[in-house]
This record gives C-alpha cells, sequence and structure tokens, in this order.
C-alpha cells in the first residue's frame, strides 16, 4: 500500500488500534488453561472493573457488542416480562429488537432520532407501576447512529427510586470515552465491545452484573447456553473461561487497558471531551448542522448533516481524496448525515486533520469560503493540545 494511502479510521468502530496492541495481537497464542493464561484473566478483569468503576462481576464473552447485549436480557429476564425499552436510535431499536424476540412485553420509550430521552417519561411510568410489573429498563447510553448521549445519570436514578426494575444498559460507545461510574449509579447490567473505546479489534464484548442482577439470572427461564453467565461467572472464579476464549485479543486486551490505566480515567475522558468540542465547534463555523441536539453530543461520535450535499457522496470524496473514512447515515438518514467517530486511539491531530479534510473538501465544492476553512482550524484548535 502506498504511504499516502495509510487509511485513518474515523468511524465510531472498528477504531484505530495502537502498535503495542497490534503487536501484542501477533504474538504466538499460550493455551487457555495455562497458568500464564489464569494471569491475564485476573489481570483484565481487575483492570475492567477499574475501568467500569465497580466491584461487579465484569465478564469477557468472545463475540460483539450484541452478544452482550443479548446476554444481558437473556441472563435476567424470563418471557413475557414486562420491560421498558427506549429508543432514540438504530442501536435502541435493537433493544427493542432482542426483547420482542424473546417474547418480553416491550413498553418503549421513544424520542425523535437526534434527540435525547426525556427523563420525565421513565419516572411516569415507573412511578405508575405500583404492582412493580416492570422488570427492566432497558437503553443505550451513547446513541452512535445520531450521536445524542442519553442522561444515564438521572434516568439511573429513577430506575432506582422504583426499586424492583433493573437496568439494563448498551455503554457500547460510552465506556472509555466518558464518565459510567456504574457503582456509584447503581447500574445492574453493562453492556461494551472491544471495537470501541477499548482500541481493539472487533471480537470481545462485557457485561458488568450487579448483585441485583445475579439475583434476577437466578429467577430467569429464557434459552441460553454459549451465552449463559453463570458459567462464566463459574469459570472467573478460578480465571478461566467456560470455552476458548480468543486468546490474542485477550493479550490485546490486557495490553490496551494498560494503556487505559497510564492515561488515567480522567484524562481519558477530557481527551474525549476536547475532540467532541472541537468537532462540534468547527462544525458550525463551516456552516454545518450537528444532527443531535447541542446539549446532549455524545463524546465518541459527531453527527453532521450536510443539507444540500449527498452525505454518502462526500464521504467517498473524503476516503477518495484523504484516505479517512467516515461514517454515513443509517436507516432514513443514508445521504443525509455523515459521523466522524472521536472515539478510542485518538488523538487531537487526527482530529484537526479530518476537519482540515471536511473543510477543503467543501471549499472545493465551493459551499465555503477559505476564510470559514480556516476560521473553523482556528475555532477547533482552541479546544484541542496541538503544541
Ligand atoms: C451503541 C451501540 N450499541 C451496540 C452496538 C453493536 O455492537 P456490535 O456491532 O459490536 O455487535 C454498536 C456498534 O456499533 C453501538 O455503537
Amino acid at each position: 500500500m502506498a504511504i499516502q494511502e495509510k487509511l485513518s479510521l474515523m468511524i465510531p468502530g472498528p477504531t484505530p488500534v495502537p502498535e503495542k496492541v497490534l503487536q501484542a495481537l501477533g504474538k504466538h497464542p499460550i493455551g487457555h488453561r495455562s497458568k500464564d493464561f489464569q494471569a491475564l484473566v485476573e489481570s483484565t478483569t481487575n483492570n475492567l472493573k477499574w475501568l467500569h468503576q465497580t466491584n461487579n462481576d465484569v465478564l469477557t464473552i468472545t463475540g460483539s457488542g450484541t452478544a452482550a447485549m443479548e446476554a444481558g436480557i437473556i441472563n435476567t429476564l424470563s418471557k413475557g416480562d414486562k420491560v421498558i425499552c427506549a429508543e432514540n436510535g438504530k442501536f435502541g431499536q435493537r433493544w427493542v429488537k432482542v426483547a420482542e424476540e424473546f417474547g418480553l412485553e416491550v413498553i418503549k420509550i421513544s424520542a425523535e432520532w437526534g434527540t435525547p430521552l426525556d427523563p420525565r417519561d421513565f419516572k411516569t411510568i415507573l412511578e405508575k407501576d405500583k404492582e412493580k410489573e416492570i422488570k427492566a429498563v432497558i437503553l443505550t447510553h451513547s446513541e452512535t447512529s445520531t450521536g445524542v448521549i442519553n442522561d444515564l445519570k438521572t434516568i439511573s436514578s429513577y430506575i432506582r427510586d422504583h426499586k424492583q426494575a433493573l437496568s439494563i444498559i448498551d455503554c457500547v460507545t460510552s465506556i472509555g470515552a466518558c464518565n459510567v461510574p456504574v457503582d456509584e449509579w447503581e447500574i445492574d447490567v453493562v453492556a461494551s465491545g472491544s471495537q470501541k473505546g477499548y482500541m481493539i479489534p472487533p471480537g470481545l464484548s462485557f457485561i458488568s452484573m450487579s448483585k441485583k442482577a445475579w439475583e434476577a439470572c437466578q429467577k430467569s427461564n429464557l434459552p441460553k447456553f454459549y451465552l449463559n453467565l453463570k458459567s462464566y461467572r463459574k469459570s472467573l472464579s478460578s480465571n478461566s473461561n467456560p470455552y476458548t476464549p480468543a486468546v490474542n485479543l485477550i493479550f490485546a486486551l490486557d495490553e490496551s487497558l494498560k494503556m487505559m490505566r497510564e492515561e488515567g480515567l480522567e484524562n481519558i475522558f477530557e481527551r474525549h471531551k476536547r475532540h467532541k468540542l472541537a468537532m462540534s465547534s468547527a462544525v458550525k463555523t463551516m456552516g454545518l448542522k450537528l444532527f443531535a441536539s447541542e446539549d446532549y453530543l455524545s463524546p465518541a461520535i459527531t453527527a453532521i448533516e450536510t443539507e444540500h450535499i449527498d452525505a454518502e457522496e462526500f464521504r467517498k470524496e473524503i476516503k477518495n481524496k484523504f484516505h479517512i473514512l467516515l461514517a454515513g447515515g443509517q436507516d432514513h438518514l443514508k445521504g443525509k448525515i455523515f459521523r466522524v467517530g472521536h472515539l478510542g486511539y485518538v488523538n487531537d491531530r487526527d482530529i484537526i486533520t479530518v476537519i482540515a479534510a471536511i473543510g477543503n473538501t467543501l471549499l472545493n465544492k465551493n459551499k465555503i469560503s477559505a476564510k470559514q476553512a480556516g476560521e473553523a482550524m482556528f475555532t477547533a484548535s482552541k479546544y484541542l493540545k496541538l503544541d
């Protein structure tokens, strides 16, 4: 591949992988029942708990993020259970599909794509449920399809007040990007995936389970075998796995979690925040519109409306000219928005580069002036650490 064709991944997963992590992936596999591997599992488990800010069990599953989402449902609920599923984007809709597939009775809370879920909707329904029939509240924290971050802190507090319902949350693009203090917010089930803030390739997913979630697990009657989390918990007590794990991805995970610990949670969150602010301010300066409500911008991804330009064509031009891969809109948003992922192994230079590429492409189309393109870079650089 020509040097100029080095691909820069600015999509919300898979995300770029650090050199150290790539090297770990390239190691010769070791036996998954060996002492060396057990030591690795012990280390990754401790660091996963650190990342989730929890003393709960955090289990590692071989499978993508959706495996952890499905595991969250089938291990804690029973056929016919009443649940709230919230949807304000593609991944919220996925929750609804999984819940319905397993025969749960779904009460939907919806908000328009691009707007956040309203916590009061949760409060109202949960307060009315005097018989405590609602068994779980299921939602997406960072809605990758629209670039919206939902107010999980407030919603979790209403779920806690209900006392009976479990919180089952998709934190696939929020863990490792912003604060998700699992114990402080008392979140029962948290699902995430490796190809996001974790900075490793796709193939692993993670699920954090509270004491209350394990109690529900004892009563759950939904069918499960590979994703039966009781087997994972039992094996984890001896730092092992019930089935052959993706050994090399665990090498990678160990490396990436060590890198994250070295950077520190606060610094990680701060980095994602300044990238979000730099992106959003540049977008506005270029006269483009943010798709998500401004007070609810995800730290992982910025979704941008293109109005008079076909977003798919625009993305293609940026890929061909700059070798920067951006994500498109999903479903009815295809061609209408493009999305810039700034999650995981992304630095300030990556952000200013993607802003320059967007500005240059708009300038070539006579959609903005050279002054505007320059101002966008200048505005963004005020948030970035570029020296
Ligand atoms: C918010 C969110 N939830 C769930 C998923 C599904 O994860 P996977 O594709 O790893 O199964 C994704 C992946 O993009 C996501 O962004």
